[in-house]
């Protein structure tokens, strides 16, 4: 063997061996931060018991938290304290059936994020997560005064009282009220009437989440595996040069 033999043999091998370094999968990214939950920001803020135990029981929290993993809208909710449910007539909630509390619980949320200013050009009335703007639905209206936000239901006032929490997916404000939907108080529609259509409870599909953050991890290994192949190629050359020789 010649010294150009042993030069392309030292070369193979030091081929070979950068091929298999990178074909070792590349450390795994460390896992984004799970979706904003709602609870736990309430938890903290305290005085808000009862509000979790209703979100709790409802199965709102997991609903939250899936919306916001699947949504660019955002969400807005308006959390009653403690007091707010301790100022409610006796027996208010307890006369409500499970389909309402959920209702209740959702009437509470705007399905979409508003700061304070977004308030000021908000059009009334608003759709709330329990449905529709007509009376027999669940509308909300809002008035505003510079920062001052008041909400209206049209048996409840309420007023902001303090943002909870704010991100650009995620509003949380607490209200002095517990914001009763002028539905569950009014009669029903007269019989002649066209039964409105029964508002939709769920959240938002999910079909409206993006999947484009899925793409991003592509790019790196698909660059690694473009210099693997020309690696692969040159290993291969070099091995048909030792054989020639
Ligand atoms: C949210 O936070 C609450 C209270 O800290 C906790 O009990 C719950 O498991 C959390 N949920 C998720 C999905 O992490
Ligand atoms: C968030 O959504 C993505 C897909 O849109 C899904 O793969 C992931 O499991 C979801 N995470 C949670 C905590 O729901
Ligand atoms: C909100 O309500 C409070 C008390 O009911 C009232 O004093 C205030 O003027 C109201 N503000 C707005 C912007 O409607
Ligand atoms: C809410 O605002 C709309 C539009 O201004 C109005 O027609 C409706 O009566 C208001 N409802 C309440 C409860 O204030
Ligand atoms: C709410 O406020 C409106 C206008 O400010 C007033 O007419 C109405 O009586 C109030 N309702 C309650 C329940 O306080």
């Amino acid at each position: 063997m010649n010294q150009n033999t042993n030069l392309s043999v030292f070369l193979f091998v030091f081929l070979v061996q950068c091929t298999a370094i990178l074909s070792q999968s590349p450390a795994p990214a460390p896992a984004p931060p799970g979706p904003t939950n709602i609870t736990a920001i309430l938890e903290k803020a305290s005085q808000f018991t009862m509000f979790i135990r209703l979100l709790k029981s409802t199965q709102t929290d997991d609903r939250i938290t899936s919306e916001l993993n699947g949504t660019n809208q955002g969400l807005t909710v308006f959390a009653p304290t403690d007091n707010a449910f301790a100022n409610l007539k006796t027996g208010t909630l307890n006369s409500f059936d499970d389909e309402q509390k959920s209702e209740l619980i959702n009437f509470h949320m705007l399905p979409m994020f508003f700061s304070v200013s977004q308030f000021q050009t908000a059009s009334n009335p608003l759709r709330t997560q329990a449905g529709g703007t007509s009376d027999r639905e669940f509308p909300l209206n809002i008035t505003t005064s510079g920062n001052s936000v008041n909400i209206t239901t049209g048996i409840v006032n309420a007023t902001v009282a303090n943002t909870i929490y704010t991100d650009n997916q995620l509003a949380v404000y607490q209200v002095d009220k517990v914001l009763l939907p002028l539905k569950f108080f009014v009669p029903p529609a007269p019989a002649s009437a066209p039964a409105p259509s029964k508002p939709k409870k769920g959240l938002r599909s999910a079909a409206s989440s993006s999947g484009s953050d899925d793409d991003a991890p592509a790019d790196s290994s698909g660059v690694t595996c473009v210099i693997q192949k020309a690696l692969q190629a040159i290993a291969f050359a070099f091995a048909a040069f030792f054989l020639y020789l």
